[in-house]
């Protein structure tokens, strides 16, 4: 594995997870209606393990035709099966998921850390178990939800198409399927195209439940197929998970239907440190926000803003603290940062690399050895950044963190508020009454108080401006998937 040249941090014997207990096809097919189908098309594309550029299994790519086939199926089996169902019946099915799942949760870590390059620390102990509790905690609303909308009538909205990105690959499949079964939709899922195993095995999981045919249905694919989701005719919902240029092309393309939608676009948080800060669990913070999963973080704390008079005791200790990460293989147990999800993205980090140096901005890297083969980036700083640079404007979705000084209360709002995003942000003090004004002025759908990145399937969580609207997680998950009378 590759660590760092630095002396003063401990090293560490590799500790690598095994594969041999993992079970990967060659080739995937489709899962609609229950059954595995080829893709009428007959196309395939690679999914590739980004931490060593191997061919881990072909995928099958759907077309429009694909599309409505599971379309077709999600309708037959809303009509006939899903929607007339006690809703305590449709609770057991979603809890048997859960606790299959959670029988496999190995295995899921494992794949999800071969397909999408995150640590299998994390895989293993952040995205398979909030999976699992995921559909744990809306299995238990399925037959409450007269007590979720007092006084209403509920009903579920029919056919619900989603489309999630390759951050946390299972994890979004949950945060969109567990709550729309548990309010009697039916689903057609389309994951990423670098990420699309982890779903593929929950098809899998799926179809061991006995869940009826055509509840859920998983399409793999490109842009194309996520597309063909949106515009077509017959779908009641759109939930969609991504970048915010998409997003604005769902928006567009649904304009004037009755389709309903979520959207969970990109951000730009700011993580913001007073002076009476626990400076050390600060520093961790900071490291949790911005290193975790590489930065593929919607809501990564990647604006860092420092109150003036303790910033370079926090750059300081910020830069120890950086040079003792491991970056490597995302396998061994010890990797803090692992491979970058593809090669396009590790572009699309590198070239707002460049654009920071030309901006001026002060950088800092940790000097470590990367693997020769895969996609990877060192934990990068910025300092010395203005308001107005474009990386301290767009989203990255990498590794690397902009840090800006404030005097006042004041200012650091208007500095953090001054951002076409409005995910999430952090605010680090020991004063109470300082986190409640902050929580209250911050445009930021969630605001983390000495922490970071910490969720919870019964907290909700979603994005002011151009990071979208709506909800998901929480009591507030269920309404973007029923309509009330
Ligand atoms: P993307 O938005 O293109 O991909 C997300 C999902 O949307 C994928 O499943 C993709 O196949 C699908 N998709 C692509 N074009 C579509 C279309 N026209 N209609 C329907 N579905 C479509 O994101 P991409 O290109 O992988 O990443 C680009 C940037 O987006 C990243 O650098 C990052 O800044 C941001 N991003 C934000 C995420 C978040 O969680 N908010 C997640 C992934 C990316
Ligand atoms: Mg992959």
């Amino acid at each position: 594995m590759a660590k760092q040249n630095k002396t003063e941090s401990w090293e560490y014997a590799p500790s690598l997870e095994g594969t041999s207990h993992i079970q990967l096809k060659k080739k995937y097919d489709l899962f609609i209606d229950g059954k595995w189908v080829k893709p009428t098309s007959g196309k395939y594309f690679s999914s590739i393990n980004p931490a060593n550029e191997e061919l881990l299994a072909e995928v099958a790519h759907a077309n429009e035709a694909d599309v409505d086939l599971a379309v077709k199926a999600a309708r037959k089996a809303y009509n006939n099966v899903w929607s007339k169902m006690a809703p305590l019946e449709r609770a057991k099915y979603i809890y048997r998921i859960a606790r299959l799942m959670q029988e496999r949760a190995r295995e899921f870590a494992v794949i999800e850390s071969l397909d999408a390059g995150k640590t299998i620390r994390e895989s293993r102990d952040i995205d398979v178990p909030l999976a699992c509790n995921h559909f744990f905690y809306y299995a238990g609303w399925a037959d409450k939800l007269e007590y979720a909308f007092p006084n209403r009538k509920v009903e579920s909205l029919g056919v619900a198409g989603q489309i999630i990105p390759w951050n946390f690959p299972l994890l979004m499949a949950a945060w969109k399927i567990a709550p729309a079964l548990a309010t009697g939709n039916t689903v057609v899922l389309k994951p990423a195209e670098t990420t699309s195993l982890t779903a593929l095995k929950l098809a899998e999981i799926i179809e061991e439940s006995g869940l009826p045919a055509g509840v859920v249905n998983i399409v793999t694919g490109y842009g194309d197929t996520g597309a063909a989701i949106v515009n077509h005719p017959d779908v009641n919902k759109i939930a969609f998970t991504g970048s915010t240029a998409v997003g604005k092309i769902i928006q567009k393309a649904i304009a004037g239907t009755t389709k309903k939608s979520t959207l969970e676009l990109g951000g730009k948080s700011a993580n913001i440190i007073f002076d009476d800060a626990p400076i050390d669990q600060a520093v961790e913070g900071i490291v949790n926000g911005i290193f975790f999963n590489q930065g593929h973080v919607c809501c990564a704390g990647s604006r860092l803003f420092v109150q003036e008079n303790i910033a370079d005791k926090v750059i300081r200790k910020l830069k120890q603290r950086m040079e003792s990460l491991y970056v490597g293989n995302p396998l061994d147990k010890n990797t803090d940062i692992g491979a970058i999800n593809s090669k396009e993205q590790l572009e699309t980090i590198n070239k707002y690399i460049q654009i920071g140096k030309n901006e001026g901005a002060e950088i800092y890297q940790t000097k470590c050895d990367l693997p020769k083969k895969g996609y990877y980036c060192p934990p990068t700083i910025f300092t010395n950044v203005a308001q107005s640079n474009i990386i301290a404007q767009e989203e990255i979705f990498g590794p690397v963190l902009t840090i800006q000084t404030f005097r006042t209360v004041d200012e650091v709002i208007q500095k953090a508020n001054n951002s076409p995003y409005g995910l999430a942000a952090g605010v680090w003090t020991d004063k109470g009454s300082r986190i409640f004004n902050l929580t209250t002025k911050l445009r930021a759908g969630v605001v983390w108080a000495n922490t970071y990145n910490k969720f919870d399937p019964t907290s909700p969580f979603g994005g002011y401006k151009e990071s979208g609207f709506g909800r998901e997680g929480g009591l507030h998950g269920l309404n973007a998937y029923v309509k009330l009378n």
